[in-house]
């Protein structure tokens, strides 16, 4: 069975041959567009990632080429036209748990980051200036910190802020016993968004969440408070967090992912002039840190996307239940 990767890294290679000898892997360094659906000819299982496009045109160009399988190598599926997939019989499987410590763990780096400033202090003391001027940062212990969605990653998250000897607070469709049994409380959004000092982003992106983040929400904040988010960028309305961090309103924004990151992340672009004019003046604000969607960049996520992912396509070629597929 021939497998087509889009979007692939170095690393994609590395992890995926080492445990993939027995499948045909190919590999593009190519986004999946409308534009390049067509390499696909032929392709049984197309292996995509967080920012391919996976809309009814692209997928109708999949069916054509005869392509029966998506295998995504990532846990969220908010690119892909489901209904459409299922409208042609196209059948969609991710990589539901990977590792949630990748992911939780890197949120409470862009944390600390912004709050100690150890990226300022590093770049500081290599050219000489031991000043601590402007370096001034808070502590965690007794700081209210709110938690949006406490599935898996989210969950790791809440139980890393409690050791600090945080305060935590989340909000969730459902409540998760465990957490609240460690003295995690549920509260409405809004009265969440009030009480927390440093605010977390956790849950899927999809129509409900879809800038959950926007000016109302953020007025509700605390003033001065941080926001962090690895979840999808567009869980944030860009736009109106620009307004609330040169307010003031918004004391910091740790972002790993973001609204327009398609057209940015996963590639060299230092030599380009960036035509985003938010990223740039994202990047340009001394209390924001931005990273390049690597929240999932551990050795042991890697090697298990690779594992479940091509467990996936084996499961499909050899006709067994689909465990991961995900259904509309
Ligand atoms: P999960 O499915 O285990 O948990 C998501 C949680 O969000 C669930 O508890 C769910 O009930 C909750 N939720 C759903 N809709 C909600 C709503 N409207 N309001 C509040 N909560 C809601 O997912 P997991 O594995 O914890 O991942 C969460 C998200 O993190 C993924 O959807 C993905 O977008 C993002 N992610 C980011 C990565 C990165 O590298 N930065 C890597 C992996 C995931």
């Amino acid at each position: 069975m021939k497998i087509l990767f889009y979007s692939s890294q170095p690393y994609d290679k590395s992890y995926f041959n080492r445990l993939g000898g027995d499948m045909d892997l190919q590999y593009l360094d190519t986004q999946l567009t409308e534009q390049t659906a067509g390499l696909a000819q032929g392709f049984a299982v197309i292996c995509a990632f967080v920012n391919d496009k996976l809309d009814a045109s692209v997928l109708e160009q999949l069916k054509k080429g005869g392509t029966g399988l998506i295998a995504l190598r990532c846990a969220g599926y908010n690119n892909v036209d489901l209904q459409a997939a299922a409208d042609l019989g196209i059948r969609v499987v991710r990589v539901p748990a990977y590792s949630p410590h990748a992911v939780a763990e890197f949120a409470v780096a862009l944390l600390l980051t912004l709050n100690r400033k150890t990226h300022k202090a590093y770049n500081r003391v290599r050219d000489g200036n031991f000043s601590l001027d402007r370096l001034t940062g808070f502590d965690l212990a007794g700081k209210t910190v709110g938690v949006i969605g406490t599935g898996q990653i989210g969950q790791v998250f809440c139980s890393i802020m409690k050791g600090f000897g945080c305060r935590v607070l989340a909000f969730d469709l459902i409540a998760n016993r465990t957490l609240e049994a460690d003295g995690v409380s549920y509260l409405p959004l809004l009265d969440l968004l009030e009480q927390s000092d440093i605010i977390s982003l956790h849950c899927p992106l999809n129509e409900q969440t879809r800038h959950l983040i926007n000016r109302d929400t953020l007025s509700h904040m605390k003033k001065g408070a941080m926001l962090i988010n690895t979840g999808r960028g567009a869980l944030i309305d860009t736009g109106a967090v620009i307004a609330a961090l040169q307010s003031g309103q918004l004391g910091y924004l740790g972002i790993d992912v973001y609204e327009q990151e398609e057209h940015l992340f996963f590639y060299n672009r230092s030599e380009e002039i960036i035509q985003d004019e938010q990223i740039m003046l994202l990047t340009s604000f001394p209390n924001v840190l931005v990273t390049a969607h690597q929240g999932f960049f551990t050795d042991e996520a890697l090697s298990e996307i690779a594992h479940t992912t091509l467990n996936n396509i084996r499961a499909f070629a050899n006709k067994q239940p689909l465990e991961n597929e995900i259904k509309r």
